[in-house]
């Protein structure tokens, strides 16, 4: 059984009033931190060995120590809870749960970075959640956790809740600045970067929920204790939200030494794959990273059992591997049609580009329609090339990783089931009724012994 950091308490009746929370031991990384030097803080995080949880796996005391500190200017803490990437649940299980753990994070990151005030963007569309944490900052306010003076200790901060409208674009930590000081989510040209030219120009960290939600385990058992947990570069616990044909969707907080395969077949996990059927493919972090076919993603391409941390997953590179991510785990049983799953995804990201770079706007929506073509059973051989060359076209060349979001999954896709593509091709009327079966698969589809 995985340890528990940020979890534990979740099942906890009434964890998410501050009585209960404060019963159970919160807010102590608090008292903790308030009689420790800013720098000490930062230190901790640094040794915890902690990787940013929404998506890109930055190290968090290090962009921390980034953060620039000129004379006289305020500096803040932003938290990004807009969680749109398909396939990622997590941080909405630990504000709905749990929120009083992330405004405890919040307060000790706020105070390492002397950030006297600090904001949650969250997505438009968790408006319940937003009630949720207004009442939790309301009770630790009126606790005497936030305010002016916390706890005696001349540290003064505030938490502002900012909704989202909708975007999946506003997660990108420039277009959610932007958004926040009132504007179209558009992302910045990088440099300079948050940490210099942050919210109004003013220094700025941008931190995932489960990223300061962690920071409160780190603080509280020290960062020596959290690195120990883990293996590697992938310390700490992760969350995992786990979908799609599994018997046990869900949210799971994993130890990340145990394997692929236990994640999914284990009962304390994902319970195997639903209705008896055989394992084809897995999307291992949020419907940006490269989907996988059975074979690679219980094995690396090295013979070894691929794990759930951010060094085996991406093993083998884009060629055999793929990436954490986010934590969006999404499994496709045999049934599942590669085309059509690679269309959907195409549709959501030329919907939601900004459209101002022309490699991501208008390479997005081509995309989509050559895979519609062939997913309709109107498609041509050449669809296929020409479809590679242009997600080869968009990535790296746009200017936030959004484009590259959209050339990933069809890169992968034709990577590894290329004969998917062709088969769709060669019979345009079956294509419509029929998926591309399980005998074709032989050597891809996973069979639990
Ligand atoms: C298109 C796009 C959407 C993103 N959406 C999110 C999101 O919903 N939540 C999130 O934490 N990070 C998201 N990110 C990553 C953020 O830009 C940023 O790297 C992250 O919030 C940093 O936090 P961390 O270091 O704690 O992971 C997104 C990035 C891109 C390019
Ligand atoms: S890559 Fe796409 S989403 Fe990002 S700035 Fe360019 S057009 Fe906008």
């Amino acid at each position: 059984m995985s340890k528990k950091l940020l979890l534990a308490k979740a099942h906890v009746p009434g964890i998410r009033t501050y009585e209960v929370y404060r019963h159970e031991g919160g807010y102590t990384s608090v008292e903790k931190a308030l009689k420790m030097t800013t720098d000490e803080v930062v230190e901790e995080v640094k040794k915890s060995g902690l990787r940013g949880r929404g998506g890109a796996g930055f190290p968090t005391g290090m962009k921390w120590s980034f953060i620039a500190k000129p004379e006289g200017v305020p500096r803040h803490l932003v938290v990004n809870a807009d969680e749109s990437e398909p396939g990622t649940f997590k941080d909405r299980y630990l504000m709905e749960f749990i929120p009083h753990l992330l405004i405890e994070g919040m307060i000790v990151s706020s105070y390492a970075l002397g950030s006297n005030v600090s904001y949650i963007y969250i997505r438009g569309e968790y408006a319940w959640i937003t009630n949720i944490l207004e009442q939790a900052i309301d009770e630790a306010k009126a606790n005497g956790w936030l305010g002016k003076n916390i706890q005696g200790s001349g540290f003064d901060c505030e938490i502002y809740v900012q909704r989202g409208g909708g975007a999946y674009i506003c997660g990108e930590e420039t277009a959610l600045i932007e958004s926040l000081e009132g504007k179209r989510g558009n992302p910045r040209i990088k440099p300079p970067f948050p940490a210099v030219k942050g919210v109004w120009e003013r220094p700025t960290v941008v931190n995932n929920v489960e990223s300061i939600a962690a920071v409160v385990p780190i603080i509280n058992e020290g960062g020596e204790e959290y690195a120990k947990i883990g293996i590697g570069r992938s310390t700490g616990t992760k969350l995992i939200s786990a979908c799609g044909n599994i018997n046990k969707p869900g949210i799971y907080e994993i130890d990340m030494t145990i394997s692929v395969e236990e994640f999914i077949y284990s009962d304390e996990y994902c319970g195997g794959i639903a209705n008896g059927k055989k394992l084809k493919a897995c999307i291992p972090g949020g419907s940006s990273v490269p989907i996988l076919p059975a074979n690679l993603l219980l094995t690396t391409a090295k013979g070894e059992k691929r794990l759930m941390n951010y060094e085996s997953l991406s093993d083998g590179g884009f060629a055999t591997g793929s990436m954490m991510g986010s934590g969006g785990f999404i499994v496709l049983d045999e049934d599942q049609c590669i085309v059509r799953n690679t269309y959907t995804l195409a549709r959501f990201y030329r919907h939601e580009s900004c459209g101002q770079c022309s490699p991501c706007r208008e390479g997005t929506g081509w995309m989509e329609k050559i895979l519609q073509k062939i997913e309709t059973g109107k498609g041509e051989m050449s669809d296929i090339d020409l479809l590679w060359d242009i997600q080869r076209k968009i990535e790296g060349n746009t200017i936030c990783p959004l484009g590259d979001a959209a050339a990933w999954p069809v890169a992968a896709a034709i990577r590894h089931f290329r004969d998917e593509f062709e088969w769709h091709v060669n019979n345009p009327t079956l294509c419509l009724t029929e998926n591309y079966g399980l005998r074709h698969y032989a050597d891809k589809i996973h069979v639990p012994v």
